[in-house]
C-alpha cells in the first residue's frame, strides 16, 4: 500500500512528529511504502480561490512544493494527516496543503483511506473537535474511507505522550489494510 503522511508541525522532534514516527514504524513493519511530507519545512502557498485551476487545470502556484507532494498524493492508497491542535483545530501549515487539494479535486475523489492523528495540551478530547469534524466532513466529501482517528490529549510536549497513544499510532500504521 502506498501511504502519504502529511505533518503540520514545525517541531522536528515535537509531539506529533513522535506520533508520525510511530505510525511510520508500524506501516513499515506491515510492508507499506510511506512518503512523508513535513509541511512546515516546505513552501506551500495558501489557496487564493482564483479558480484558475478550474479553467486551465493548473494552479497559479504550481511551482511551489505542492509539485513534490501531488504525484504521491494522486497515487496514494492512504493519506494520513498528523497535526498539532492549534486553537481547537489543525494548524495553518497542514490546512494550506489541504486547501491546495482543490487544484486536483476531481482526481482525488474516491479510492483512498484516511487517518487523522492529532496532539493537544488539553486533557479534554473536545479540544480536537474542530479537527475531527473537518476530517470527517472532508473525507465524506472526497469519498475516502475513514481508517482511524487518534487524539492524543494532555500532550503539551512529546514527553507527555502516553504509552497508549504511542502504541495506538503504531497500530494504525501496522493494521492499515
Ligand atoms: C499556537 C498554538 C495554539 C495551540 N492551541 C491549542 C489548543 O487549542 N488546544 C490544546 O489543547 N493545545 C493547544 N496548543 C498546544 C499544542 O497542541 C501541543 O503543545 C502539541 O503537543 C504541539 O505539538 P507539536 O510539538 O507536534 O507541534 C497550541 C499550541 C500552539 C503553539
Amino acid at each position: 500500500m502506498k501511504i502519504v503522511v502529511i505533518t503540520g508541525s514545525a517541531h522536528k522532534h515535537g509531539t506529533t512528529a513522535a506520533l508520525a514516527d510511530q505510525f511510520q514504524r508500524g506501516a513499515a513493519e506491515a510492508g507499506h511504502e510511506v512518503f512523508r511530507f513535513d509541511t512546515a519545512f516546505q513552501t506551500v502557498h495558501p489557496c487564493i480561490g482564483c479558480d484558475q485551476c478550474r479553467s486551465t487545470g493548473c494552479c497559479v502556484f504550481h511551482e511551489d512544493d505542492m509539485k513534490i507532494l501531488n504525484p504521491h498524493l494522486l497515487e496514494a492508497d492512504a493519506v494520513v494527516f498528523v497535526s498539532p491542535i492549534y486553537y481547537y483545530t489543525i494548524n495553518a501549515q497542514i490546512k494550506a496543503v489541504i486547501d491546495r487539494f482543490y487544484a486536483n479535486d476531481a482526481a482525488l475523489h474516491g479510492g483512498k483511506k484516511a487517518i487523522l492523528i492529532t496532539a493537544m495540551a488539553d486533557t479534554e478530547t473536545d479540544a480536537a473537535s474542530g479537527a475531527n469534524a473537518a476530517f470527517r466532513e472532508m473525507t465524506k466529501y472526497l469519498e475516502w474511507d475513514n481508517a482511524g482517528v487518534l487524539n492524543a490529549k494532555g500532550a503539551y510536549t512529546p514527553g507527555d505522550l502516553s504509552k497508549e497513544d504511542l502504541d495506538y499510532a503504531y497500530e494504525l500504521g501496522k493494521n492499515l489494510k
